[in-house]
C-alpha cells in the first residue's frame, strides 16, 4: 500500500528537493501539490512547482495555487536565501504544466473529506496558511488526517529569521497557532535536526556524480541555496530543511524525539512565532507533537542521493 500525501509548499530549492524526493520513491503516492506564498510570492511558488515536477518527469502532478499572504501578518519572504527566482541556480523554462483551477484549501478539503479517513499525510514544507485555512472552513476534516509532519520551528537551536523564531512558523504564527491547537498529532522536523544535516562540498559532489540532467540540477540549486546559510553559520555547506519531512516518511529510524507539548507564541512582538517546547514535560499542557530533536545526517543523504538517482536523466 502506497501513502497518499499532498506536499504543501513554498518552493525554494529545499522544497524541490523535498519534491523531487518525495517523487522519486514509489512508497509514496502524491495526491496533489499544494503551493502558497512564503519563501517568494505565490505567482512564483506555483510555478516554481509546476518546474520541479517537470524536472522530475512527472507531468501527470496536480498543482495547486493557495494563500497569496499570511492570515493576519503581512507577508515575509525570503530571496536573499532562495533568489529572485526562488530557485537561482539554474534557469528553467515557464512550465507547461497547468495549474489546476481549483484553490489548494478546497482541494485539501475535498481530498480528506473523500479519501478514506485516516489514509491522507499533510507534509508541510512552508507557512501553514493553507492548512489552517483548510481546518478553520472545514473543521471536520481534522480527525480524518492521518497525521501531519512539518519542517518548522526551533528550540535548542533558537531561530533563523528571529532569535527565537523559525521562518515558516514566523511567516504565519497564527496559522501555526490553529494548527498546533486543531487537537491533531504533529510530527515535527525543526531546526534542531534540519542544522545537523549540512549540504557539505562532499554531499552535493556525490548528488552531481549521478550525472543525469536532474540530478546536475539538484547540484546546481544546493551550490546556489548554500551560499548565504554559509555565511552566517562559518560551516561547510547549509542546512538542508524540507527533505527531511520526506526522509522521516521512509525512513523515520533515521530520526529521534520526544513527544511533548508544543505552542506558538502570537503576543509578544520581541518573540512572536516562537515554538515554545515543554522538552522535560514541566508544564501539564497536552503532549499535541512528535518534536525530532537528532538525525543520522548521512543516513539522510544515502537515502537522498540513491533516490534522487532513480529519477530520469
Ligand atoms: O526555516 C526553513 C524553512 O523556511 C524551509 O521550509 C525553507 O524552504 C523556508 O520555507
Ligand atoms: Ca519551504
Amino acid at each position: 500500500m502506497k501513502t497518499k500525501i499532498i506536499i504543501d509548499t513554498d518552493p525554494g530549492q529545499d522544497d524541490a528537493v523535498a519534491i523531487l524526493l518525495a517523487l522519486a520513491s514509489p512508497e509514496l503516492d502524491v495526491l496533489g501539490i499544494t503551493t502558497l506564498a512564503g519563501n517568494i510570492p505565490l505567482e512564483k511558488t506555483q510555478s516554481n512547482a509546476r518546474k520541479i515536477c517537470e524536472v522530475a518527469g512527472r507531468k501527470d502532478v496536480k498543482i495547486f495555487a493557495g494563500a497569496s499572504r499570511p492570515l493576519v501578518r503581512q507577508l515575509v519572504t525570503a530571496e536573499e536565501v532562495h533568489g529572485d527566482t526562488g530557485l537561482n541556480g539554474y534557469d528553467l523554462p515557464a512550465p507547461e504544466i497547468p495549474l489546476q483551477p481549483q484553490n489548494a484549501i478546497d482541494f485539501i478539503i475535498e481530498t480528506l473529506l473523500q479519501e478514506e479517513i485516516g489514509t491522507v499525510t499533510l507534509c508541510t514544507l512552508g507557512p501553514l496558511t493553507n492548512i489552517a485555512m483548510a481546518l478553520t472552513r472545514e473543521p471536520a476534516i481534522a480527525p480524518r488526517i492521518k497525521q501531519i509532519i512539518m519542517m518548522g520551528g526551533g528550540y535548542f537551536e533558537g531561530g533563523n529569521i528571529t532569535p527565537v523564531a523559525e521562518f515558516n512558523i514566523y511567516v504565519d504564527p497564527h496559522a501555526a497557532h490553529v494548527v498546533f491547537n486543531a487537537g491533531l498529532h504533529l510530527t515535527i522536523l525543526p531546526l534542531d535536526v534540519t542544522h545537523q544535516v549540512l549540504t557539505t562540498k562532499k554531499r552535493i559532489d556525490a548528488i552531481r556524480q549521478i550525472s543525469t540532467r536532474s540530478s546536475e540540477i539538484v547540484a546546481a540549486w544546493l551550490s546556489y541555496y548554500q551560499r548565504h546559510d554559509e555565511a552566517k553559520y562559518g560551516t561547510d555547506g547549509a542546512p538542508l530543511h524540507d527533505p527531511n519531512v520526506i526522509a522521516y516518511l521512509l525512513k523515520p529510524e533515521l530520526y529521534s524525539g520526544r513527544h511533548c507539548n508544543v505552542e506558538i507564541e502570537i503576543a509578544s512582538d520581541l518573540t512572536m512565532g516562537e515554538t515554545v517546547v515543554d522538552w522535560w514535560g514541566v508544564t501539564t499542557r497536552a503532549k499535541n507533537a512528535y518534536y525530532m530533536r537528532d538525525v543520522d545526517a548521512d543516513g539522510f543523504f544515502t537515502l537522498l542521493t540513491k533516490r534522487l538517482s532513480h529519477l530520469p536523466s
